[in-house]
């Protein structure tokens, strides 16, 4: 969700201001997402690298973080939607914790869509604290036990990657995960990113072919779509 601090600038706005409106945008998606039958979204709402910004920044962002739990998980547990949040924890502070725990429990028997919000993640934090996981229990690391140690085991890696904001890296997200996603790097800026932009995504990513490494000519007489996973 990258454009919010550009987004607040272009308006002599403070920063956070972006991050608010953001919040906006993200209940959008959301809702969208629940219209169009999607199953799963994980969105990357802080990453570990962002310990770095401005200190008001920082913590103006853990504010509306448990502000916008308060306001809106009655509203996500009517509507279906189960919470996940995925990171490093351990770093936060106690308020940000509960509220995250309490926001989890009380949708947690929800089914209509998996919401993940990466909070003090980073692809390479998960990596490594996976690894650790199979080194601690003494197992063999191979890509389906670190698959199984991964942050994210309790969703299928995601079809459809999206940046907006303008910017074309992945800036740690989702290293592992993302191996076959199809990409899509989006000018705008994140509070601008709204159900239009969201369906023109969707658009684009019905009309690639996946090949998961295989010919075309090999999908379409096979019909497989996913790459052989290996143990
Ligand atoms: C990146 O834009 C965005 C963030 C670091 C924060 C994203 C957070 C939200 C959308 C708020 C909603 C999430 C929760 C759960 C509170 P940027 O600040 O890097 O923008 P810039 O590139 O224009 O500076």
């Amino acid at each position: 969700m990258d454009g919010n601090g550009r987004w607040a600038t272009k308006r002599f706005l403070p920063r956070v201001a972006g991050h608010k409106q953001g919040v906006d945008a993200l209940r959008s998606c959301v809702q969208a997402c629940i219209d169009r039958g999607i199953a799963i979204l994980t969105v990357f709402a802080f990453s570990s690298e962002n310990w770095n910004r401005p200190v008001e920044e920082v913590s103006g962002l853990m504010d509306l973080l448990v502000l916008s739990l308060s306001r809106e998980v009655p509203r996500l547990k009517a509507n279906g939607v189960r919470l996940h949040f995925v990171g490093n924890r351990q770093q936060l502070s106690q308020k940000v914790q509960g509220s995250l725990q309490q926001a989890e429990a009380a949708t947690a028997d929800n089914q209509k869509l998996v919401f993940n919000v990466c909070f003090n993640y980073g692809g390479r934090w998960d990596i490594a604290q996976a690894a650790q996981q199979l080194v601690s229990s003494g197992q063999v690391i191979t890509e389906a036990a670190l698959d199984r140690a991964m942050a994210l085991s309790h969703v299928p890696d995601p079809d459809l990657l999206i940046r907006t904001g303008g910017e074309l890296r992945i800036s740690n997200f989702l290293l592992w995960q993302a191996a076959y996603s199809e990409l899509h790097f989006s000018d705008k800026l994140w509070p601008d990113f709204d159900v239009a932009a969201l369906d023109e995504a969707i658009a684009v990513f019905r009309s690639r072919e996946r090949r998961f490494g295989q010919t075309s000519a090999q999908l379409n007489s096979s019909g497989h779509l996913h790459p052989v996973k290996v143990a």
